[in-house]
């Protein structure tokens, strides 16, 4: 048996998800999932991100930035709506690949994800130890010791992030409790979050100095205009921004605890992307429009705008959204992550301890509790830029196995009728998502540390975290996986009798 062709059977895919008796609630309907969605969408990229691509890569073109982006974003999102609408299961791309391209790409896929959505929550803590240092320094005038709100790699060093730490462990233990909690809370906050970002558009529309587009070139401002770091910078800058569209995908890792997935998945996945993408380009020119680029190098540009406009009290609320925001997405990052996790035990890929679902809660707390001290310490002891652009790289990965699972599940199955099929046929739109994420792994180079000089920190880290997974695989789930011990059940009935 090759390692391409051992496909989990769709028929057992969909049996599992529809054992309601013996797997998690069904409790969310089509706008809790797009809730969801933007829980997991609006947070430390539109928050705090923005103003570090404005200063060092894009510019005003920022919203050139994010408009290259969202359109990956949205072709991928493509993909993603109708292969979630024909395999409506727990575990999202990892399950997809599972029964179109084989378990050996699956493990590859499932891997990268919960890189993807561990470092993705790391990132968001960390952000949201900026703004919450910032909040309790402007209200308190009481400041976190600097060694204890920074890493050792910050640009002001400290020791380890410890707000950044404490709020992952808060979000495990909620997540422990249960789904149908923690998503009431995170419908509450998202709401707040969007609010907060229109009260931004609506203050800010007022203030823009249409100036602040076009700057003369000089030291501070490059070579000015729109595009002060040229094209290649606008690009960049698409590549660092990406992290602000990631979570779209986390809406699929919820389908066990969806009430009618095969509808509601494609409609929350395009819905939830469709509202961002809206907004983070408006967001984006009315920032621009309002401070000179090369002054929002700083951890919160939305609340800091506001201020340069001598709105003070409105950067506090914006800041309390953003912490608001913020905690919904490493809410739904790490119901995610542990969703991919529930999937790969289930299918014994991973040992089985980890499928454990708690006796009342039925959320799988042990893997829940061991992700959530994983996810705490890196928060804790990394910068920002080096875990949000690893995580672009992961899910960029992912995008391009799953565009890749589009035609391959239209081939071999023929006879499952999604809710949603991508227009123009089986290869354009899959092609065109897995090149532009391509397009844009290689543009994570540029602003990332090089390790011997040309290879970038975010890639090296990705193929070091992938070598563990590749020999976790061929130890033990190669040989353990349902699908292997299926098939050696298979050859042995097959083989002619001794005697
Ligand atoms: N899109 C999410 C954010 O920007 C990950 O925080």
């Amino acid at each position: 048996m090759s390692l391409f062709s051992r496909v989990k059977p769709l028929s057992t895919i969909l049996a599992e998800g529809g054992d309601t008796e013996h797997g998690l609630k069904r409790s969310l309907g089509p706008w809790a999932l797009t809730a969801m969605g933007i829980g997991a969408i609006i947070g430390t990229g539109i928050f705090v991100l923005t103003g570090v691509a404005s200063a060092t890569r894009a510019g005003p073109a920022l919203t050139v930035s994010f408009v290259v982006a969202g359109i990956v974003s949205v072709l991928a999102a493509l993909c993603y709506a109708e292969v979630s609408s024909k395999i409506p299961i727990s575990g999202s791309a990892y399950t997809y690949t599972y029964a179109t391209l084989g378990e050996f790409l699956a493990w590859i896929v499932g891997w990268g994800l919960v890189f993807e959505y561990a470092l993705g929550a790391a990132t968001v803590s960390v952000g949201w130890s900026g703004y919450f240092t910032f909040i309790i320094h402007t209200l308190f005038n009481w400041n976190i010791p600097q060694a204890w709100q920074h890493s050792h790699w910050d640009a002001t060093p400290g020791i380890a992030n410890l707000p950044a730490a404490g709020i992952v462990l808060l979000i495990t233990a909620l997540l422990v409790r249960g789904t149908k909690e923690s998503g009431l809370v995170n419908a509450i906050i998202v709401t707040f979050k969007v609010v907060v970002v229109l009260f931004f558009i609506a203050i800010g529309v007022g203030h823009i100095d249409k100036a602040n587009y076009h700057l003369a070139a000089g030291p501070l401002t490059h070579a000015g205009g729109y595009f002060p770091f040229g094209w290649g910078g606008a690009i960049a800058g698409a590549a660092f921004m990406f992290f602000a569209y990631i979570g779209f995908d986390a809406v699929s890792t919820a389908a066990e605890e969806a009430r009618n997935p095969k509808k509601d998945l494609p409609f929350a996945i395009i819905m939830s992307l469709g509202i961002c993408t809206v907004l983070y380009i408006v967001v984006a020119a009315i920032l621009d429009g309002i401070v000179p680029f090369y002054k929002l190098n700083v951890a919160f540009p939305v609340a800091f705008a506001m201020n340069y406009v001598g709105l003070a009290w409105a950067g506090v609320v914006i800041s309390f959204g953003a912490i608001a925001g913020l905690t919904t997405v490493m809410l739904v990052m790490m119901f995610g992550q542990t969703r991919i996790f529930f999937a790969m035990s289930r299918d014994k890929l991973i040992p089985p301890s980890f499928v454990r679902l708690h006796p009342v809660w039925r959320t799988p707390f042990f893997s829940q509790i061991f992700f959530g001290v994983l996810i705490a310490i890196a928060g804790a002891l990394f910068p920002i830029s080096i875990l949000g652009s690893a995580t672009n790289m992961g899910t960029l990965i992912a995008f391009i196995l799953v565009s890749l699972a589009v035609p391959v599940l239209r081939k071999r199955h023929p006879e499952l009728q999604g809710t949603f099929t991508v227009s123009f046929g089986p290869y354009l739109i899959p092609v065109l998502t897995a090149v532009s994420s391509l397009f844009l792994i290689y543009f994570l180079k540029v602003g990332n540390p090089l390790v011997w000089g040309f290879f970038p920190i975010v890639w090296l880290a990705f193929l070091v975290w992938g070598v563990i997974g590749l020999t976790l695989y061929f130890t033990y789930g190669r040989r353990k996986s349902t699908v292997a011990l299926q098939e050696a059940e298979r050859v042995a009935i097959t083989q002619p009798r001794v005697n």
